[in-house]
């Protein structure tokens, strides 16, 4: 395998509204659908589009959405051999709102998904342990992360560790369990409980986490592009061209899952340009409404994409 996420399924149920309703407050929607997300599937997916040979460790319920989950992760190819089904919990749903600026809100309510063991996890160790590259989140127990990092490094798999949805006192031995930290605004600030809101505060905030043990240092900044932290790298800006942003939903995990992909599959890509391209590709994500569904695959992108130079 290429690339094998640990992490979350969940159904999206998407509105577009014109605007986020306020506390209290009923506005019209003009636009309903429903789609296959979860950050950990999503990131997945991403990764699968483009090329590589992916597997997913994952819980779902035994229901219509899980089945349909299941038919999803057959028709992109991605291996489910340890994706379950139980009957103890029902799979993961996300309410989402999309207001016309591109901006969302998001409501997990993650069933199955907390039903995900770090006995899973070793179940998993054969495909785990010939990965290229093990990505984990934080929708699943945070307890199976840590042990699917833990398993990744003990076989020396490259790892990614996105901190995310945000989580407040997470277990510092997550920064030093994983090769590649990749966090956003919100979550670097729980992280390093540090305002980050430029350039100049994400550089201070990664360097921190550098020091405190992680590898490598991703603080992603959205439309700011991101900056890096790492032994031979401190601090990088690597700007990202912007768009006119339909629905930023998974935009995140196409960033991660793209990187991911270039990590296990081009692995003599200099990081930098790893990032580039990945953002390139998350631009493009936000252009089209959905999560999964608006995540091009690699014959809609440009061959530069794909070539060394
Ligand atoms: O990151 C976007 C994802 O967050 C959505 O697909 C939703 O399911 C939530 O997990
Ligand atoms: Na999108």
């Amino acid at each position: 395998m290429d690339v094998v996420v640990v992490g979350s399924c969940m159904t999206d149920l998407v509105s577009y509204t014109p605007r986020q309703p306020k506390p209290g407050e009923t506005v019209h929607g003009t636009k309903f659908l429903t789609g296959f997300g979860g950050k950990g599937a999503n990131q997945c997916v991403m990764a699968a589009k483009l090329g590589a040979k992916t597997a997913m460790v994952a819980k779902l319920g035994k229901d219509s959405y899980g089945d349909n989950y299941m038919e999803n992760f057959r028709t992109l190819g991605i291996s489910a051999d340890h994706v379950q089904q139980t009957d103890k919990a029902a799979s993961g749903v996300a309410p989402i709102t999309v207001s016309e600026d591109g901006q969302n809100s998001i409501v997990i309510v993650a069933g199955a998904n907390l039903l995900l063991s770090e006995q899973d996890v070793a179940a998993a160790e054969s495909v785990i342990s010939k990965a290229k590259v093990v990505v984990c989140q934080l929708e699943v127990p945070p307890a199976t992360s840590l042990a699917a990092l833990k398993l990744a490094k003990s076989h020396k798999v490259c790892s990614i560790f996105n901190p995310a949805p945000a989580m407040e006192k997470l277990n510092p031995e997550f920064l030093v369990s994983c090769d590649i930290l990749c966090a956003n605004e919100t979550e670097t600030e729980l992280l390093t409980g540090r305002a980050v809101s430029d350039v100049a505060s994400a550089q201070e905030a990664a360097r921190e986490l550098h020091k405190k043990g992680c590898n490598t240092v991703i603080v992603t900044l959205g439309d700011k592009g991101s900056v890096v932290v790492s032994d031979n790298v401190d601090g990088l800006h690597v700007p990202v061209t912007p768009v006119k942003a339909v629905d930023t939903t998974g935009a995140g995990d196409a960033f991660i899952g793209a990187l991911a992909y270039y990590k296990a599959c081009m692995p003599s890509l200099s990081l930098t340009d790893c990032i580039k391209r990945a953002s390139a590709i998350a631009a493009i994500s936000c252009q089209f409404p959905g999560t999964q569904a608006s995540f091009p695959t690699a014959s809609q992108l440009q061959s530069e994409l794909f070539t060394m130079t």
